[in-house]
């Protein structure tokens, strides 16, 4: 790419710009009409639209505006520009009634927030995208992808950048996620765990050198984190967990039992495991712990043989006689049932994010799919059979968006988003599978053929309605919240 100072010079009035223009002309020329109109939001929207579409958008309309002899571009890029600097939350969706204002959610995209969507996007669709078949087929860890992503700030999207993190937000995190799933679900599996489930726990309840330890190493792509609740006989009944967690007279505790289904188990080199240290206690005498998977007493188990979300790892984990130290307690003791619980609030986030990556990918190739091929004479789109599942696609895709952000949102702002997170994952979920499976029925045995990605879509999408809380347990959670009644 030019830099900045090549492309700004008059006596280069250059290719690279007109090839640009062209490029993006139909979208600059669009958020110039809507701001030469005054129209406010349209504008807005088209200048998030570009922002969104264009890479480096801001910076190469910092160098464009100043000689650009067009009108047009130098209105659209003085418009953009003002977005970029100005960019305010966009007022798209209030979820609640007027006696609670506080529940009310707004949201643009900033264009820090576009960016780290682009770069997603850019790593999805060249790297991600077109290694997601082997990875499928072998079910081999796509670690140079993986380091990839850590490397760009994907790991620890939310991660303050003293911790080596990108320190964005969760909008941020969603609308990375989703690009990333859209490339390939099980890397954005993986992903998620790094971030949601591994650095949102240590973040907010890990002393000052757990954080620098742990999180450091998982943000920057160094190494992978992994979460240990679910066991062998204990699934979403979290509390009935058996693994045992035994203090010793010099503070320590021997650690004993097994964990299982546990995402990157295989390579992870540290773990937020859970682990009884109070039964009598239930779920007040559960604790958490890092766990550093070098040391003596851990042990790992047969990776396990899945039906979606191969290239992401997973397997048994044992403990015989581990010793923790005291400060690898995480948080207090008997006070990991509650951490588990918030962590996996955020984890929910970022798997509905997932489920809508996967969702798009497979309603995008439908939407290409019914405009080419012909029956009876006419694109199959045309028919009204297919267009009403094309609109049905749409609609669902769009409300698991919407929710998903709107739970990111209210994380963002530090309220409370246990409910809302619950409801777009399981809309999300729910949705990804319910398109998923349109999509391999429009493209008929082309669906269910391993030379399209659809029938992938469809075996990804089922992953999503079951980890991080079945679809059961999401509505188990809302309900509870909705009737105060359990
Ligand atoms: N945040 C903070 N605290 C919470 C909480 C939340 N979201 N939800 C519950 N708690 C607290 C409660 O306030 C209560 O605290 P007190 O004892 O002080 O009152 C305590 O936790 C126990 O709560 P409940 O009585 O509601 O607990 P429960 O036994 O009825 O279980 C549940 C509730 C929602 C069913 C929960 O067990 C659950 O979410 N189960 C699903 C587990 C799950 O999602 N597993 C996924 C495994 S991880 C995975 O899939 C990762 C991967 O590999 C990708």
């Amino acid at each position: 790419m030019a830099s900045a100072r090549t492309l700004s010079r008059d006596d280069q009035p250059s290719r690279s710009i007109n090839i640009f223009l062209s490029r993006y002309r139909d979208i600059v020329g669009a958020a110039a009409r809507q701001v030469k109109g005054g129209r406010r939001s349209a504008a807005r929207a088209c200048c998030g639209k570009a922002f969104a579409a264009i890479p480096d958008g801001a910076d190469r309309l910092r160098m464009l505006r100043p000689g650009h002899p067009w009108p047009g571009v130098r209105r659209a890029a003085d418009a953009l520009l003002a977005f970029s600097n100005h960019a305010r939350p966009h007022p798209i969706y209030n979820s609640a009634s007027a006696s609670k204002p506080e529940r009310n959610v707004e949201f643009g995209f900033t264009e820090e927030q576009l960016m780290i969507q682009d770069v997603a996007r850019r790593i999805a669709q060249e790297k991600i995208a077109p290694s997601a078949e082997h990875y499928d087929r072998t079910g081999e860890f796509p670690l140079d992808n993986i380091k990839l992503l850590g490397e760009n700030g994907l790991m620890g999207i939310e991660v303050p950048t003293e911790y080596g993190g990108a320190g964005m937000d969760p909008v941020s995190y969603v609308l990375a996620m989703v690009e990333v799933a859209a490339g390939d679900a099980a890397h954005s599996t993986i992903m998620s765990v790094n971030n949601s489930l591994f650095c949102n726990g240590i973040l907010t309840h890990g002393t000052e050198e757990q954080k620098q330890k742990y999180v450091r190493a998982i943000a920057e792509g160094a190494e992978i984190g992994a979460f240990a609740l679910t066991e062998p006989q204990s699934g979403s009944d979290a509390t009935a967990m058996r693994c045992r967690a035994v203090k010793q007279a010099d503070g320590t505790y021997v650690i004993n039992g097994k964990k299982s289904w546990i995402t990157s188990g295989p390579v992870a080199k540290y773990i937020v495991l859970f682990a009884m240290t109070d039964p009598d206690k239930g779920a007040r005498g559960i604790s958490a712990f890092m766990i550093d998977t070098g040391r003596a007493g851990f042990h790992r188990g047969k990776t396990e043989p899945k039906l979606g979300i191969r290239a992401s790892a997973t397997c048994e984990i044992e403990f015989a006689d581990y010793v923790a130290q005291p400060d690898d307690l995480l948080g207090e003791e008997g006070h990991g049932f509650k951490i588990a619980m918030g962590v996996l609030d955020a984890g929910r986030i970022g798997i509905a994010s997932q489920a809508i990556g996967i969702a798009r990918a497979a309603y995008e190739a439908t939407l290409a799919y019914v405009r080419e091929r012909k029956a009876f004479g006419q694109p199959i789109g045309a028919f009204q059979m297919t267009q009403a599942k094309i609109a049905d696609m749409k609609c669902k895709l769009d409300a698991a968006l919407l929710l998903t952000l709107r739970a990111a949102w209210l994380k963002g702002q530090k309220q409370k988003f246990t409910t809302e997170a619950a409801v777009a994952k399981l809309t999300a979920s729910e949705a990804a599978m319910w398109i998923a499976h349109q999509a391999v029925q429009i493209h008929a045995g082309m669906g269910y053929s391993k030379e399209m990605p659809l029938e992938r879509y469809f075996r990804d999408a089922k992953i999503t309605e079951i980890y991080e809380g079945t679809s059961e347990i999401q509505r188990l959670v809302i309900a509870r919240h909705e009737t105060g009644l359990r």
